[in-house]
């Protein structure tokens, strides 16, 4: 039976173990460009089987927090090979999770102070982070079925600078409530246009995003994100299991790399309702599984064959050779959330590793 430390083939790409860095927004490049604090980072945690990159905006319009990193400009693409060169030279393997937050953003983070885009003018609850502190979210603009080539042409552009930066693979954001979510679910996509209505319909710009970054890359380097149920960042869908078995089927005949479900709702809103072995047989590749999983778990999880992957955020923040707490069934760090988001070494670089 395989376990968390038996060796995982993504294509030609072997994995060393099941356990992988979620991807986890830390607000640490000024300017958007990742820096040599960033590569520190990603380097102390190389022993993951799989590293997945924080959030990186595909375009200035994609950005929705201070200091997250970009993956649209020569200098990012720069700063990016610095951290890709520091977690090859340690080991790993990284992949770039390419992200358009969409209607989760701000004028004051936007280009020429422009409300945010989404599917429809739906202004979601609660505030944005702006450089000034929070902010109430405000309506933002749908955009025209004219500009959403432009969009499937800047993850296209990113999934290139994503090679010409090092990295091994992609993973495509459509989960937590940002742009492709918020086209997914019914409860922010009320278009009358061939991308909203039927799941079908909703699915389109997801399934162009994917056939577009397949010219750029191998099937098995690109992952996708989903998260059925979570209600983070305002969103909904009226019904999450038909949605997402039918979203699940769609992108299950068009790729084979890795499917990454974030399951539950982070907010804890809601309780899991969604049935997700259904999920799971719905798609043929392999099947990545995330949210609150710990070291009992998760190898439940691998060895009923249910999930391939596990992905861990939180306990990665804290423990950067998790891997090897896991081997030895070592007690794990505690992560400090007051050093999440934003700041320098504290609470970055600076989580004791075992002797
Ligand atoms: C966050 O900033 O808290 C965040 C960002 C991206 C996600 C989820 C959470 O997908």
């Amino acid at each position: 039976m395989p376990d968390l430390f038996t060796p995982f083939d993504l294509g030609d790409l072997t994995l060393p173990n099941r356990i992988v860095m979620a991807p986890m927004t830390r607000n640490r490049a000024p300017d958007n460009v990742p820096t040599e604090l960033m590569a520190e980072y990603y380097r102390q945690r190389a022993t993951a089987g799989l590293i997945i990159s924080e959030g990186a905006a595909i375009s200035p319009q994609a950005i929705g927090y201070p200091g997250v990193p970009g993956i649209y400009s020569e200098a990012q693409v720069a700063g990016w090979k610095r951290v890709t060169d520091a977690v090859h030279d340690a080991g790993g393997r990284m992949f770039i999770q390419l992200w358009h937050v969409g209607r989760i953003s701000h004028p004051d983070l936007q280009p020429d102070g422009a409300p945010p885009v989404a599917p429809s003018a739906l202004r979601p609850a609660g505030e944005a982070m702006t450089f000034e502190g929070p902010k109430p979210f405000v309506t933002p603009r749908a955009l025209e079925i004219g500009e959403i080539p432009q969009i499937v042409d800047q993850y296209r552009q990113a999934a290139v600078n994503a090679k010409q930066a090092g990295f091994d693979g992609v993973e495509i954001h459509a989960a937590n409530g940002y742009l492709l979510d918020q086209f997914l679910r019914d409860g922010t996509n009320r278009r009358t246009d061939a991308y909203g209505g039927s799941v079908e319909n909703r699915f389109r710009l997801l399934g162009e995003v994917v056939e577009a970054v397949k010219h750029i890359w191998p099937e098995h380097r690109i992952g996708v994100r989903l998260s059925p149920e979570n209600r983070f960042n305002d969103i909904a869908d009226s019904n999450p299991q038909v949605t997402f078995e039918e979203i699940v089927t769609r992108l299950s005949a068009i790729t084979s790399g890795y499917l990454h479900v974030l399951e539950g709702d982070m907010t804890g809103q809601s309780e899991p309702a969604v049935d997700y072995a259904r999920v799971r047989a719905a798609y043929h590749g392999p099947y990545m599984v995330n949210n609150g999983y710990d070291l009992a778990r998760a190898t439940d999880a691998i060895a009923s064959g249910y999930a391939d992957l596990v992905s861990f955020g939180r306990p990665f923040i804290a423990n950067p050779d998790l891997v090897e707490r896991f081997r030895r069934g070592a007690p794990l760090n505690e992560p400090d959330e007051a050093t999440f988001y934003g700041g320098g070494a504290e609470g970055y670089t600076d989580y004791p590793f075992l002797e």
